[in-house]
Protein backbone atom coordinates (compact mmCIF):
# COMPACT_ATOMS: atom_id res chain seq x y z
CA UNK A 1 0.00 0.00 0.00
CA UNK A 2 2.46 2.21 0.84
CA UNK A 3 4.95 1.67 -2.56
CA UNK A 4 1.20 2.44 -4.27
CA UNK A 5 0.73 5.76 -2.14
CA UNK A 6 4.09 6.85 -2.92
CA UNK A 7 3.53 6.08 -6.83
CA UNK A 8 0.67 8.15 -6.85
CA UNK A 9 2.10 10.96 -5.13
CA UNK A 10 5.48 10.88 -7.05
CA UNK A 11 3.83 10.44 -10.69
CA UNK A 12 0.87 13.13 -9.94
CA UNK A 13 -2.13 10.64 -9.36
CA UNK A 14 -3.06 11.53 -5.86
CA UNK A 15 -2.29 14.12 -3.36
CA UNK A 16 -3.02 14.68 0.35
CA UNK A 17 -5.63 17.39 0.34
CA UNK A 18 -4.83 20.94 1.59
CA UNK A 19 -0.97 19.12 1.95
CA UNK A 20 0.87 22.60 2.37
CA UNK A 21 -1.19 23.28 5.55
CA UNK A 22 -0.76 20.17 7.07
CA UNK A 23 -3.71 18.49 5.35
CA UNK A 24 -6.76 17.91 6.18
CA UNK A 25 -7.97 13.90 6.75
CA UNK A 26 -10.06 12.39 4.82
CA UNK A 27 -9.75 14.65 1.97
CA UNK A 28 -8.05 13.91 -0.93
CA UNK A 29 -6.48 15.91 -4.46
CA UNK A 30 -6.33 14.33 -8.19
CA UNK A 31 -2.96 15.49 -9.91
CA UNK A 32 -3.00 15.08 -13.46
CA UNK A 33 -3.15 11.76 -14.25
CA UNK A 34 -5.60 10.84 -11.23
CA UNK A 35 -8.31 13.20 -12.70
CA UNK A 36 -7.89 11.30 -16.09
CA UNK A 37 -8.29 8.30 -14.46
CA UNK A 38 -11.08 8.94 -12.66
CA UNK A 39 -12.51 10.61 -15.88
CA UNK A 40 -11.84 7.24 -17.55
CA UNK A 41 -13.26 5.18 -15.10
CA UNK A 42 -16.86 7.95 -15.02
CA UNK A 43 -16.91 8.14 -18.65
CA UNK A 44 -16.20 3.57 -19.02
CA UNK A 45 -19.20 3.19 -15.94
CA UNK A 46 -21.89 6.47 -18.03
CA UNK A 47 -21.39 4.46 -21.09
CA UNK A 48 -22.36 0.88 -20.28
CA UNK A 49 -24.84 2.10 -17.60
CA UNK A 50 -26.39 5.10 -19.43
CA UNK A 51 -25.69 5.72 -23.23
CA UNK A 52 -25.21 2.36 -24.27
CA UNK A 53 -28.77 1.53 -22.79
CA UNK A 54 -31.88 2.74 -23.64
CA UNK A 55 -33.62 2.26 -20.55
CA UNK A 56 -31.31 4.91 -18.70
CA UNK A 57 -31.46 8.95 -18.17
CA UNK A 58 -29.19 10.67 -16.56
CA UNK A 59 -29.43 13.38 -13.30
CA UNK A 60 -27.50 15.95 -12.11
CA UNK A 61 -29.25 16.84 -8.61
CA UNK A 62 -28.09 19.63 -6.21
CA UNK A 63 -25.78 18.62 -3.57
CA UNK A 64 -27.40 20.88 -1.34
CA UNK A 65 -31.11 19.73 -0.77
CA UNK A 66 -34.01 20.50 1.46
CA UNK A 67 -33.74 18.90 4.71
CA UNK A 68 -36.75 17.58 4.91
CA UNK A 69 -35.68 15.33 2.19
CA UNK A 70 -33.06 14.09 4.82
CA UNK A 71 -35.84 13.72 7.37
CA UNK A 72 -37.83 11.47 4.93
CA UNK A 73 -35.13 9.22 3.53
CA UNK A 74 -34.54 8.63 7.43
CA UNK A 75 -30.81 9.58 7.48
CA UNK A 76 -31.15 12.29 9.96
CA UNK A 77 -32.20 9.68 12.48
CA UNK A 78 -30.33 6.92 11.16
CA UNK A 79 -27.54 7.55 8.95
CA UNK A 80 -24.97 7.09 11.74
CA UNK A 81 -22.13 4.79 13.19
CA UNK A 82 -20.79 3.56 16.44
CA UNK A 83 -18.97 6.25 17.87
CA UNK A 84 -17.06 5.47 21.06
CA UNK A 85 -14.52 7.92 23.08
CA UNK A 86 -10.90 7.73 24.41
CA UNK A 87 -11.77 8.94 28.05
CA UNK A 88 -8.77 10.61 28.47
CA UNK A 89 -7.31 12.13 24.75
CA UNK A 90 -10.93 12.33 23.69
CA UNK A 91 -9.73 10.92 20.65
CA UNK A 92 -12.96 9.20 18.97
CA UNK A 93 -12.88 5.39 17.46
CA UNK A 94 -15.60 3.42 15.24
CA UNK A 95 -16.25 1.02 17.84
CA UNK A 96 -17.13 -1.91 15.28
CA UNK A 97 -13.42 -1.04 13.99
CA UNK A 98 -11.65 -1.36 17.67
CA UNK A 99 -13.56 -5.25 18.18
CA UNK A 100 -12.83 -5.93 14.62
CA UNK A 101 -9.23 -4.88 15.74
CA UNK A 102 -9.62 -7.33 18.96
CA UNK A 103 -10.49 -10.52 16.91
CA UNK A 104 -14.50 -9.62 17.36
CA UNK A 105 -16.90 -10.24 14.59
CA UNK A 106 -19.25 -7.47 14.50
CA UNK A 107 -21.60 -8.78 11.83
CA UNK A 108 -25.17 -8.24 13.06
CA UNK A 109 -23.92 -6.47 16.18
CA UNK A 110 -26.71 -3.63 18.09
CA UNK A 111 -25.14 -0.63 19.43
CA UNK A 112 -26.08 -2.14 23.16
CA UNK A 113 -24.23 -5.43 22.24
CA UNK A 114 -21.54 -3.90 21.27
CA UNK A 115 -20.94 -1.32 24.38
CA UNK A 116 -21.00 -4.89 26.46
CA UNK A 117 -18.53 -6.38 24.39
CA UNK A 118 -15.99 -3.77 24.70
CA UNK A 119 -17.27 -3.89 28.36
CA UNK A 120 -16.82 -7.46 29.06
CA UNK A 121 -13.07 -7.95 27.04
CA UNK A 122 -12.14 -4.60 29.03
CA UNK A 123 -11.04 -3.23 25.61
CA UNK A 124 -8.73 0.24 25.98
CA UNK A 125 -8.09 2.96 23.05
CA UNK A 126 -5.28 2.48 20.89
CA UNK A 127 -3.19 4.86 23.75
CA UNK A 128 -4.24 2.34 26.28
CA UNK A 129 -6.78 4.78 28.09
CA UNK A 130 -10.38 3.45 29.13
CA UNK A 131 -13.28 3.97 26.65
CA UNK A 132 -16.73 5.97 27.26
CA UNK A 133 -20.31 4.29 25.94
CA UNK A 134 -20.84 3.35 22.48
CA UNK A 135 -23.40 6.01 21.05
CA UNK A 136 -24.56 6.32 17.61
CA UNK A 137 -22.61 9.41 15.65
CA UNK A 138 -24.50 11.06 12.20
CA UNK A 139 -21.80 11.43 9.69
CA UNK A 140 -24.09 14.21 7.92
CA UNK A 141 -22.62 17.28 7.08
CA UNK A 142 -24.66 20.03 8.59
CA UNK A 143 -24.62 23.54 7.27
CA UNK A 144 -26.69 26.60 7.07
CA UNK A 145 -28.40 28.18 4.23
CA UNK A 146 -28.65 31.32 4.00
CA UNK A 147 -27.48 34.46 6.93
CA UNK A 148 -29.37 33.17 10.00
CA UNK A 149 -28.33 30.21 11.69
CA UNK A 150 -31.22 28.50 13.14
CA UNK A 151 -33.28 25.45 12.36
CA UNK A 152 -34.72 26.03 9.48
CA UNK A 153 -31.94 27.07 7.76
CA UNK A 154 -30.49 23.75 8.11
CA UNK A 155 -29.27 21.73 5.22
CA UNK A 156 -26.50 18.81 4.61
CA UNK A 157 -24.08 17.82 1.90
CA UNK A 158 -25.61 15.10 0.68
CA UNK A 159 -24.36 11.61 2.21
CA UNK A 160 -25.47 9.69 -1.10
CA UNK A 161 -26.24 10.69 -4.25
CA UNK A 162 -29.31 8.52 -4.71
CA UNK A 163 -32.01 11.06 -3.06
CA UNK A 164 -31.63 13.42 -5.92
CA UNK A 165 -32.65 10.75 -7.68
CA UNK A 166 -35.62 10.03 -6.07
CA UNK A 167 -37.02 13.57 -5.48
CA UNK A 168 -36.37 13.89 -9.18
CA UNK A 169 -38.56 10.76 -10.10
CA UNK A 170 -41.81 12.98 -11.06
CA UNK A 171 -39.67 15.44 -12.85
CA UNK A 172 -38.75 12.37 -15.04
CA UNK A 173 -41.79 10.97 -15.53
CA UNK A 174 -43.72 13.72 -16.59
CA UNK A 175 -40.77 15.36 -19.02
CA UNK A 176 -38.94 12.41 -20.14
CA UNK A 177 -42.75 9.92 -19.91
CA UNK A 178 -40.64 6.57 -19.73
CA UNK A 179 -41.71 3.28 -19.25
CA UNK A 180 -41.09 1.44 -15.73
CA UNK A 181 -38.60 -0.64 -16.08
CA UNK A 182 -36.73 2.44 -16.43
CA UNK A 183 -33.62 3.88 -14.63
CA UNK A 184 -32.11 6.87 -13.14
CA UNK A 185 -28.60 7.54 -13.31
CA UNK A 186 -26.00 9.91 -11.71
CA UNK A 187 -22.18 10.18 -11.17
CA UNK A 188 -21.29 12.77 -8.28
CA UNK A 189 -19.69 14.09 -4.69
CA UNK A 190 -21.40 12.97 -1.54
CA UNK A 191 -19.95 13.82 2.13
CA UNK A 192 -19.60 11.67 5.08
CA UNK A 193 -18.09 12.85 8.49
CA UNK A 194 -16.25 9.62 8.69
CA UNK A 195 -15.25 9.07 12.57
CA UNK A 196 -12.28 7.18 10.97
CA UNK A 197 -11.29 8.17 7.42
CA UNK A 198 -8.43 5.33 6.43
CA UNK A 199 -7.10 3.18 4.08
CA UNK A 200 -5.27 5.95 1.38
CA UNK A 201 -8.75 6.73 -0.74
CA UNK A 202 -10.71 3.91 0.63
CA UNK A 203 -12.98 5.61 3.30
CA UNK A 204 -13.15 9.57 2.62
CA UNK A 205 -15.14 12.20 4.14
CA UNK A 206 -15.48 13.85 0.54
CA UNK A 207 -16.05 10.90 -2.15
CA UNK A 208 -17.65 10.28 -5.44
CA UNK A 209 -20.60 8.07 -6.42
CA UNK A 210 -22.31 6.69 -9.54
CA UNK A 211 -25.25 5.84 -9.02
CA UNK A 212 -28.52 4.16 -10.39
CA UNK A 213 -31.95 3.65 -9.35
CA UNK A 214 -33.89 1.16 -11.04
CA UNK A 215 -37.44 1.18 -11.11
CA UNK A 216 -39.30 -1.60 -11.50
CA UNK A 217 -43.07 -3.27 -10.97
CA UNK A 218 -42.72 -5.11 -7.52
CA UNK A 219 -43.05 -8.67 -8.97
CA UNK A 220 -40.26 -8.30 -11.15
CA UNK A 221 -37.41 -6.84 -8.93
CA UNK A 222 -35.13 -10.35 -8.54
CA UNK A 223 -34.73 -10.78 -12.11
CA UNK A 224 -33.59 -6.99 -12.47
CA UNK A 225 -31.22 -7.12 -8.89
CA UNK A 226 -29.42 -10.28 -10.49
CA UNK A 227 -28.88 -9.05 -13.92
CA UNK A 228 -27.46 -6.26 -12.65
CA UNK A 229 -24.80 -8.16 -10.27
CA UNK A 230 -24.09 -9.29 -13.71
CA UNK A 231 -23.85 -5.94 -14.86
CA UNK A 232 -21.59 -4.75 -11.94
CA UNK A 233 -19.00 -7.48 -12.39
CA UNK A 234 -19.00 -6.75 -16.15
CA UNK A 235 -17.83 -3.06 -15.33
CA UNK A 236 -15.31 -5.00 -12.53
CA UNK A 237 -13.88 -6.67 -16.02
CA UNK A 238 -13.89 -3.27 -18.15
CA UNK A 239 -11.53 -1.74 -15.53
CA UNK A 240 -9.42 -4.41 -15.76
CA UNK A 241 -9.61 -5.98 -11.93
CA UNK A 242 -9.06 -9.72 -11.32
CA UNK A 243 -11.85 -11.89 -11.47
CA UNK A 244 -10.23 -13.70 -8.16
CA UNK A 245 -9.92 -10.53 -6.14
CA UNK A 246 -14.15 -10.00 -6.01
CA UNK A 247 -16.09 -11.52 -3.73
CA UNK A 248 -20.23 -11.70 -3.76
CA UNK A 249 -21.36 -11.18 -0.05
CA UNK A 250 -24.80 -11.64 0.85
CA UNK A 251 -25.57 -9.26 3.51
CA UNK A 252 -27.75 -10.53 6.50
CA UNK A 253 -30.88 -8.58 7.26
CA UNK A 254 -29.49 -7.15 10.57
CA UNK A 255 -26.79 -5.56 8.79
CA UNK A 256 -28.92 -4.09 5.96
CA UNK A 257 -29.09 -0.38 5.55
CA UNK A 258 -32.43 0.88 6.77
CA UNK A 259 -33.93 1.00 3.71
CA UNK A 260 -32.65 -2.32 2.09
CA UNK A 261 -34.61 -5.71 2.09
CA UNK A 262 -31.87 -7.59 0.28
CA UNK A 263 -28.20 -6.68 -0.42
CA UNK A 264 -25.49 -7.98 -1.68
CA UNK A 265 -22.22 -6.46 -1.78
CA UNK A 266 -18.90 -6.62 -4.28
CA UNK A 267 -15.97 -6.58 -1.87
CA UNK A 268 -12.55 -6.61 -3.40
CA UNK A 269 -8.81 -7.81 -1.95
CA UNK A 270 -7.27 -4.69 -1.23
CA UNK A 271 -4.15 -4.89 0.70
CA UNK A 272 -5.33 -4.07 3.71
CA UNK A 273 -7.80 -6.70 3.27
CA UNK A 274 -11.27 -7.63 1.55
CA UNK A 275 -13.75 -5.04 1.88
CA UNK A 276 -17.08 -3.29 -0.26
CA UNK A 277 -16.37 -1.97 -3.40
CA UNK A 278 -20.14 -1.78 -5.19
CA UNK A 279 -23.18 -2.17 -3.32
CA UNK A 280 -26.71 -3.51 -4.64
CA UNK A 281 -29.70 -3.03 -2.76
CA UNK A 282 -33.68 -3.80 -3.34
CA UNK A 283 -34.81 -0.17 -1.34
CA UNK A 284 -38.38 -1.76 -2.46
CA UNK A 285 -40.57 1.18 -2.75
CA UNK A 286 -39.37 2.59 0.82
CA UNK A 287 -37.99 5.91 -0.63
CA UNK A 288 -40.95 7.01 -2.57
CA UNK A 289 -43.58 5.86 0.10
CA UNK A 290 -41.76 8.10 2.32
CA UNK A 291 -40.97 11.35 0.02
CA UNK A 292 -44.80 10.63 -0.78
CA UNK A 293 -45.57 10.74 2.60
CA UNK A 294 -43.34 14.13 4.01
CA UNK A 295 -43.81 15.75 0.70
CA UNK A 296 -47.46 14.66 0.17
CA UNK A 297 -46.97 14.77 -3.22
CA UNK A 298 -47.92 11.81 -5.48
CA UNK A 299 -45.26 9.98 -7.07
CA UNK A 300 -47.46 6.99 -8.38
CA UNK A 301 -46.98 5.53 -11.73
CA UNK A 302 -50.09 4.93 -14.51
CA UNK A 303 -48.93 1.69 -16.15
CA UNK A 304 -51.53 2.10 -19.61
CA UNK A 305 -51.14 -0.97 -20.46
CA UNK A 306 -52.58 -2.19 -18.00
CA UNK A 307 -54.23 0.53 -16.47
CA UNK A 308 -53.42 0.00 -12.79
CA UNK A 309 -51.72 2.83 -10.95
CA UNK A 310 -48.86 1.55 -8.71
CA UNK A 311 -45.87 3.23 -6.92
CA UNK A 312 -42.59 1.39 -8.20
CA UNK A 313 -39.89 -0.64 -6.21
CA UNK A 314 -36.31 0.09 -6.82
CA UNK A 315 -33.26 -1.72 -7.56
CA UNK A 316 -29.92 0.29 -6.45
CA UNK A 317 -26.66 -1.01 -8.00
CA UNK A 318 -24.45 2.07 -6.32
CA UNK A 319 -20.25 2.16 -7.38
CA UNK A 320 -17.81 4.50 -5.35
CA UNK A 321 -15.45 6.25 -7.88
CA UNK A 322 -12.19 6.40 -4.96
CA UNK A 323 -12.92 3.01 -4.10
CA UNK A 324 -13.10 1.72 -7.91
CA UNK A 325 -10.22 3.73 -8.92
CA UNK A 326 -8.22 2.05 -5.53
CA UNK A 327 -9.01 -1.38 -6.68
CA UNK A 328 -7.90 -0.80 -10.33
CA UNK A 329 -4.39 0.43 -8.76
CA UNK A 330 -3.78 -2.14 -5.84
CA UNK A 331 -4.27 -4.64 -8.99
CA UNK A 332 -2.32 -2.81 -11.59
CA UNK A 333 0.77 -2.23 -9.75
CA UNK A 334 3.19 -4.82 -10.68
CA UNK A 335 6.90 -5.03 -10.22
CA UNK A 336 8.90 -7.16 -12.18
CA UNK A 337 12.11 -7.27 -14.27
CA UNK A 338 12.58 -6.47 -17.28
CA UNK A 339 15.66 -6.43 -18.86
CA UNK A 340 17.83 -7.77 -16.28
CA UNK A 341 16.09 -4.35 -14.55
CA UNK A 342 13.81 -4.39 -11.32
CA UNK A 343 10.60 -2.30 -13.11
CA UNK A 344 7.97 -0.84 -10.66
CA UNK A 345 4.89 0.02 -13.12
CA UNK A 346 1.08 0.44 -13.65
CA UNK A 347 -1.01 -2.60 -15.43
CA UNK A 348 -3.83 -0.43 -16.15
CA UNK A 349 -6.19 -1.57 -18.79
CA UNK A 350 -6.01 0.42 -21.96
CA UNK A 351 -9.75 1.52 -21.44
CA UNK A 352 -8.78 3.56 -18.19
CA UNK A 353 -5.30 4.64 -18.74
CA UNK A 354 -4.55 8.06 -17.90
CA UNK A 355 -2.35 7.85 -21.28
CA UNK A 356 -3.15 5.27 -23.73
CA UNK A 357 0.03 6.00 -26.39
CA UNK A 358 3.00 7.98 -25.92
CA UNK A 359 4.99 8.82 -29.31
CA UNK A 360 8.21 9.61 -29.50
CA UNK A 361 11.03 10.46 -32.20
CA UNK A 362 13.84 8.08 -31.26
CA UNK A 363 16.15 10.99 -31.16
CA UNK A 364 15.10 14.26 -30.38
CA UNK A 365 18.16 16.14 -32.01
CA UNK A 366 16.65 14.98 -35.71
CA UNK A 367 14.47 17.43 -36.64
CA UNK A 368 13.20 14.65 -39.33
CA UNK A 369 12.60 12.02 -36.73
CA UNK A 370 10.61 15.03 -34.44
CA UNK A 371 8.74 15.96 -37.74
CA UNK A 372 7.08 12.62 -38.53
CA UNK A 373 6.77 12.04 -34.48
CA UNK A 374 4.62 14.79 -34.13
CA UNK A 375 2.41 14.09 -37.19
CA UNK A 376 2.20 10.24 -36.10
CA UNK A 377 1.32 12.44 -32.62
CA UNK A 378 -1.44 15.14 -34.33
CA UNK A 379 -3.22 11.89 -35.69
CA UNK A 380 -3.47 9.87 -33.01
CA UNK A 381 -4.41 12.91 -30.37
CA UNK A 382 -6.96 13.99 -32.78
CA UNK A 383 -8.89 9.85 -32.17
CA UNK A 384 -7.33 9.40 -29.15
CA UNK A 385 -6.94 12.06 -27.18
CA UNK A 386 -5.29 10.32 -24.36
CA UNK A 387 -1.82 10.47 -26.04
CA UNK A 388 1.35 12.22 -25.61
CA UNK A 389 4.49 13.50 -26.95
CA UNK A 390 7.60 12.36 -24.94
CA UNK A 391 10.72 12.90 -26.09
CA UNK A 392 12.33 13.63 -23.11
CA UNK A 393 15.66 11.27 -22.02
CA UNK A 394 16.79 8.13 -23.69
CA UNK A 395 14.59 5.92 -25.43
CA UNK A 396 15.00 3.13 -22.15
CA UNK A 397 14.18 5.82 -19.62
CA UNK A 398 10.89 7.02 -21.55
CA UNK A 399 9.37 3.14 -21.53
CA UNK A 400 10.24 3.23 -17.79
CA UNK A 401 8.11 6.60 -17.23
CA UNK A 402 5.51 5.63 -19.65
CA UNK A 403 5.41 2.20 -17.74
CA UNK A 404 5.44 3.60 -14.41
CA UNK A 405 2.13 5.66 -15.51
CA UNK A 406 0.38 2.76 -16.89
CA UNK A 407 0.71 3.98 -20.66
CA UNK A 408 0.07 0.53 -22.62
CA UNK A 409 1.43 1.03 -26.25
CA UNK A 410 4.69 3.46 -26.82
CA UNK A 411 5.33 4.30 -30.66
CA UNK A 412 8.68 5.47 -31.39
CA UNK A 413 9.71 7.17 -35.25
CA UNK A 414 13.44 5.95 -35.82
CA UNK A 415 15.30 5.50 -39.13
CA UNK A 416 13.86 2.62 -40.25
CA UNK A 417 10.65 4.93 -40.44
CA UNK A 418 12.15 7.60 -42.43
CA UNK A 419 13.80 5.04 -44.66
CA UNK A 420 10.24 4.23 -45.75
CA UNK A 421 9.20 5.78 -48.95
CA UNK A 422 10.32 8.62 -51.45
CA UNK A 423 6.89 10.33 -50.23
CA UNK A 424 8.55 10.89 -46.79
CA UNK A 425 11.01 13.03 -48.77
CA UNK A 426 8.54 14.76 -50.21
CA UNK A 427 6.05 15.40 -47.39
CA UNK A 428 8.98 17.03 -45.49
CA UNK A 429 9.69 19.94 -47.76
CA UNK A 430 11.51 22.09 -45.56
CA UNK A 431 8.39 24.61 -46.05
CA UNK A 432 6.88 23.65 -43.30
CA UNK A 433 4.54 21.23 -45.58
CA UNK A 434 4.61 18.51 -42.88
CA UNK A 435 4.81 15.18 -43.34
CA UNK A 436 2.11 12.86 -45.19
CA UNK A 437 2.71 9.36 -44.21
CA UNK A 438 3.48 6.83 -47.02
CA UNK A 439 1.97 3.33 -47.45
CA UNK A 440 4.53 2.05 -46.55
CA UNK A 441 6.47 3.73 -43.88
CA UNK A 442 6.47 1.86 -40.06
CA UNK A 443 6.73 3.10 -36.65
CA UNK A 444 7.55 0.47 -33.79
CA UNK A 445 4.75 -0.43 -31.22
CA UNK A 446 6.15 -1.66 -27.83
CA UNK A 447 3.89 -3.16 -24.94
CA UNK A 448 4.12 -1.98 -21.67
CA UNK A 449 3.71 -5.87 -20.26
CA UNK A 450 5.79 -7.76 -22.23
CA UNK A 451 8.33 -5.12 -23.34
CA UNK A 452 7.64 -6.36 -27.07
CA UNK A 453 8.19 -3.88 -29.98
CA UNK A 454 6.92 -4.89 -33.42
CA UNK A 455 6.51 -2.38 -36.78
CA UNK A 456 3.26 -1.15 -37.52
CA UNK A 457 2.71 0.79 -40.75
CA UNK A 458 1.67 4.34 -40.16
CA UNK A 459 -1.82 4.58 -42.45
CA UNK A 460 -2.98 1.34 -40.02
CA UNK A 461 -1.47 2.44 -36.24
CA UNK A 462 -4.80 3.81 -35.14
CA UNK A 463 -6.61 0.90 -35.99
CA UNK A 464 -4.59 -1.21 -34.42
CA UNK A 465 -5.02 0.52 -31.46
CA UNK A 466 -8.59 1.21 -31.38
CA UNK A 467 -8.67 -3.09 -31.86
CA UNK A 468 -5.61 -4.04 -28.72
CA UNK A 469 -8.23 -0.61 -26.49
CA UNK A 470 -10.84 -4.02 -27.10
N1 LIG B 1 -26.99 5.05 -2.02
C1 LIG B 1 -26.52 3.92 -1.34
C2 LIG B 1 -25.28 4.15 -0.62
O1 LIG B 1 -24.82 5.27 -0.49
P1 LIG B 1 -23.32 2.93 0.61
O2 LIG B 1 -22.97 1.48 0.68
O3 LIG B 1 -23.39 3.69 1.89
O4 LIG B 1 -24.71 3.01 -0.16
C3 LIG B 1 -22.23 3.32 -1.74
O5 LIG B 1 -22.30 3.66 -0.38
C4 LIG B 1 -20.80 3.16 -2.20
O6 LIG B 1 -20.10 4.37 -1.92
C5 LIG B 1 -20.04 2.07 -1.49
O7 LIG B 1 -20.22 0.82 -2.13
C6 LIG B 1 -18.61 2.55 -1.60
O8 LIG B 1 -18.07 2.15 -2.84
C7 LIG B 1 -18.75 4.06 -1.59
N2 LIG B 1 -18.45 4.64 -0.26
C8 LIG B 1 -19.24 4.67 0.81
N3 LIG B 1 -18.66 5.33 1.83
C9 LIG B 1 -17.46 5.73 1.39
C10 LIG B 1 -16.36 6.47 1.95
N4 LIG B 1 -16.43 6.97 3.19
N5 LIG B 1 -15.28 6.70 1.19
C11 LIG B 1 -15.21 6.23 -0.09
N6 LIG B 1 -16.21 5.55 -0.66
C12 LIG B 1 -17.32 5.29 0.04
Amino acid sequence: MENIIALCKRKGFIFPGSEIYGGLSGTWDYGPLGVALKNNIKALWWKRFVTDREDMFGIDAAILMNQNVWKASGHVAGFSDPLVVDAKTQKRYRADHLLEEAGVDVKGMTLDAMDAKIKELGLKSPEGNALGDVRQFNMMFKTHIGPVADDDSISYLRPETAQGMFVNFKNVLDSMHPKIPFGLAQIGKAFRNEIAPRDFIFRDRELEQMEIEYFVHPDNWRAVFDGFFEEQMEFAKDLGLNPSHIHKVDIAAEDRAHYSSCSVDTEFDYPFGQKELFGLAYRTDYDLQKHIEHSKVDLSYFDEETKTRYVPHCIEPTFGLERSMLAVLCDAYTVDELGGEKREYLKLSPKIAPVLVAVSPLLKNKPELVAVARTVYADLKKRFGRVAFDDNGNIGKRYRRQDEIGTPFCVVVDFETLEGTKEMANGLDGNGGGYAPGTTDTVTIRYRDSGVQERVAISELADKIEKLIG
